[in-house]
């Protein structure tokens, strides 16, 4: 059965990017796939949370995923820092990864200019922490936004360079996998980029209803269309991508329609959309709750899923030991 592993970093509340850009796709790739989901804290420690932070962060994001419906029977998740061997493999992969194309890594360039007194190695290697997660488990598939795309390129650059340098066929080429066929990049409700933490404009799984309407009928917009059939500008079009995500193709093309004749109401739209989304929302923010108060169901699932992927994991780092010419312990 094809291997599929997704992660991501506990910091703060998940999002609708998070939603529709990975876990979306993972809650239904768990009844075909052979499963992992991981919590990738040693990631989060790029931007120094405290440990406060860290033990909160970690239980929050775990109950919002299992309100998504990730299964744990069906796919064991685990917290990266449980899983020891990923450092090991990262340290292995440390010693094949350049200076200058981790330099060349957007993601890497946009937090130098960003947060310049705060580039750190970890930020400079996190290609190779993300590719240690992934090709530990030899993933086929990996759930990701279109924001990972490159980081995902870079974990198949350093699965052939292994096994060029070392002359084998062992660490497969990992491919994203998206679940409209296509990348996807989940607009903020600001108008611009990504909907992403860092930059405020997020709508959070956990929002209670009116704030959900509330943040979905401020979403920006412009004063509507001057001319039959024009272009969309990129707010407008970040508009209508919520509105597929929210509402479906046919509302979308059905406010489409009214874009191209010029008889749009934005605020009829974003009604529509607002209401989707509380539909979406109401049963995954009810499980959240429940979730969250459960410590002793929290630290059983961790617990199993730990043990779950250390398994693999040291399988796989027997294994690359032997490749690398280490002895086997
Ligand atoms: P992170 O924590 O930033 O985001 C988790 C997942 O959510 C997706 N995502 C989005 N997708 C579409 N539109 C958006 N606006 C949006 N915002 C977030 C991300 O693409 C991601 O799939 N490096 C990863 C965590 C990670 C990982 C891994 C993922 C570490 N190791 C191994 C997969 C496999 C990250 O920072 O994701």
């Amino acid at each position: 059965m094809e291997r599929v592993i997704s992660g991501i970093r506990p910091t703060g509340n998940l999002h609708l990017g998070n939603y529709f850009g990975a876990v979306k796709s993972f809650v239904k790739m768990q009844d075909e796939y052979d499963c992992m989901f991981f919590i990738a804290d040693w990631h989060s420690l790029t931007t120094h949370p405290t440990p406060e932070n860290i033990r909160n962060s970690v239980k929050t994001i775990l109950s919002e995923y299992l309100a998504c419906g990730i299964d744990p029977e069906k796919a064991p998740i685990y917290v990266q820092s449980d899983v020891k061997q990923v450092l090991e493999l990262y340290l292995y992969l440390n010693m094949n990864a350049y200076l200058g194309e981790l330099e060349r890594v957007t993601s890497f360039k946009e937090k130098v200019r960003k947060q310049p007194d705060n580039v750190n190695a970890g930020l400079l290697t996190y290609p190779c922490l993300m590719a240690a997660d992934i090709l530990m488990h030899k993933a086929d598939k990996v759930p990701v936004g279109k924001d990972q795309e490159q980081n995902m390129e870079m974990a198949r650059l350093f699965a052939r360079r292994f096994n060029r340098i070392y002359n084998v066929e062992y660490f497969k080429e990992p491919a994203s996998f998206y679940f409209a066929d296509k990348a996807v990049k989940v607009p903020g409700l600001d108008g611009t980029g990504k909907m992403g933490k860092s930059e405020g404009n997020c709508l959070y799984l956990c929002d209670d209803e009116k704030t959900v309407t509330k943040k979905i009928m401020r979403a920006v917009t412009d004063q509507g269309p001057t001319q039959l059939n024009q272009e969309k500008p990129e707010v407008i079009q970040n508009l209508f991508t919520l509105c597929e995500l929210l509402s479906g193709k046919e509302a979308a093309d059905y406010y489409n329609d009214q874009y191209n004749n010029m008889t749009i109401r934005y605020g009829d739209m974003k009604k529509q959309m607002a209401a989707d989304a509380n539909t979406l929302l109401a049963p995954i923010r009810e499980r959240i709750l429940a979730y969250s108060s459960d410590d002793a169901l929290l630290d059983r699932i961790m617990r199993q899923g730990a043990e779950a992927a250390s398994a693999r994991a040291e399988k796989t780092i027997e294994e690359v030991r032997e490749i690398i010419g280490f002895r086997k312990i």
